[in-house]
């Protein structure tokens, strides 16, 4: 089938890239010339575990191409998907407004029928004010679909090719034949291939996404408790998950969550339920969790030092909002570094993927280094920051003989306290 992916971020690159891998023709289309040259090129925008791979051979075998001129690439098309960024509002509501512009572009565009699928994160209404723009713009025959992406950072690929579901929201029995076709190669059983109206496939994505973070920001909470009374938040976590109903996932506790979905999807959220004058207490208080979560570990930094971390030398381990990804939009990192340099304490950095977008950042203000233990050199204290799995078991006796003082504060409880305690290293995790 021949397909146009309207936008090449996280989520348009890896669709576009996987759907030209289970055999359709594939123009990835954006609107950043460089992204796109580079693309042609198989530079890659960001790090993602096998997408570089299999943009290449796709580009090889001509099933895969990059272009910015979307009228075309909406034209040699059978079906559009878009997968432009819907980003937060100074006021915390979603800014749709790319991809109601891509929507007009469609409209301008089109020479017979198509499918649109809208892959973007976008509120409860979105799919039918599409339909509405395209329609104001020709009188072709459309039909217009929605289809939540779940995938995450770091197993995008995986994720795409192996979906835990396939959500659409559509009413049209034709676009539903249509978009089953382009995900027949894989294999999806009929019970995970859920068809709804579009206004429930549209807030399945986000009370999905508020869940994982609601487990996180309760996990977090139970830890800050279990840290008081002296009982350990890792025990507590493996006991819970033994039960199939909580099961194992999204227990880890640390300084919350990060990333441009979860925090964004939130306050999309709370914005929407204002507007319906509709409450939304839990979903507030995990936002207000996860915020304060980076304090309380940044008081224990504080507390260790007596308040008096001026020229402090500071080695960070872990950049990236999670692990196997270079992305540090909203990371936890950003605020813990801001906080340390406002204090006027000294920062040495080491991430495997991300020192040069936290680079952009902070610019000469830190150091950055391309070894782990480099960057310990005469540091008064080890931050662990991401779980990288290159930290789970680093050589501690080099640790604490590069340190200048023997001590770890752990932000995602990576390490055993009282090995380290044996091994002489002063810990100091997140409800242990
Ligand atoms: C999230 C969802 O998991 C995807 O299903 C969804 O498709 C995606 O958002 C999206 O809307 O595009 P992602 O943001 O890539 O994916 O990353 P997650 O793996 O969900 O992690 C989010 C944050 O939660 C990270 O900062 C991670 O470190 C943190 N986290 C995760 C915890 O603090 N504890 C956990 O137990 C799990």
């Amino acid at each position: 089938m021949k397909i146009c992916v309207i936008g090449a971020g996280y989520v348009g690159l890896t669709a576009g890239a996987c759907l030209s891998e289970i055999g359709h023709n594939v123009i990835c289309v954006d609107n950043d010339k460089v992204k796109i040259n580079n693309l042609k090129k198989s530079i890659m925008p960001f790090f993602e575990p096998e997408l570089f791979e299999i943009v290449s051979s796709n580009l090889k075998r001509r099933s895969l191409s990059f272009s910015l001129d979307i009228s075309d690439a909406i034209k040699k098309s059978d079906v559009c998907f878009i997968a432009v960024g819907t980003p937060q509002k100074a006021d915390g509501s979603c800014d749709l407004s790319s991809v109601f512009d891509v929507a007009k572009q469609i409209g301008k565009s089109i020479n017979g029928y198509k499918l649109i699928v809208n892959k973007s994160t976008s509120l409860i209404g979105t799919t039918e004010k599409i339909k509405k723009i395209i329609q104001l713009e020709t009188s072709s025959d459309i039909d217009v679909i929605v289809n939540p992406e779940f995938l995450s950072q770091g197993s995008a690929v995986k994720n795409f090719l192996k979906p835990d579901r396939l959500i659409i929201g559509a009413t049209s029995q034709r676009a539903i034949e249509i978009f089953k076709k382009i995900y027949s190669p894989l294999l999806i059983s009929s019970e995970r291939f859920v068809v709804m109206d579009e206004k429930s496939a549209e807030m399945t994505k986000y009370a999905s996404n508020i869940f994982l973070a609601t487990k996180i920001s309760y996990m977090n909470e139970i830890a800050n408790l279990c840290e008081k009374v002296g009982a350990n938040i890792n025990n507590v976590k493996l006991g819970m998950s033994y039960d199939n109903r909580i099961g194992d996932k999204f227990l880890n506790s640390g300084i919350g969550f990060g990333g441009s979905c979860f925090p964004k999807d939130i306050e999309a959220i709370l914005s929407l339920a204002k507007e319906f004058n509709c409450n939304l207490d839990i979903v507030s208080s995990v936002g207000l969790v996860n915020k304060n979560q980076r304090k309380i570990f940044l008081n224990k930094i504080l507390n260790k030092f007596n308040n008096n971390i001026p020229n402090k030398v500071f080695s960070i381990w872990g950049l990236s909002f999670k692990p196997d990804t270079s992305d540090v939009r909203c990371s936890p990192s950003i605020d813990i570094i801001s906080f340390l340099l406002d204090c006027n304490a000294k920062i040495n950095v080491y991430d495997p993927k991300a020192n040069n977008n936290i680079k952009d950042m902070f610019k000469d203000k830190i150091s950055y280094f391309d070894n782990p233990y480099e960057a310990l050199q005469n540091a008064d204290a080890l931050i662990i920051l991401t779980d990288w799995k290159e930290f789970l078991s680093p050589d501690f006796n080099k640790i604490k003989t590069l340190l200048k003082t023997s001590i770890i504060f752990d932000g995602r409880n990576l390490y055993d306290k009282n090995y380290l305690l044996s091994l002489g290293i002063e810990y100091f995790g997140i409800g242990v």
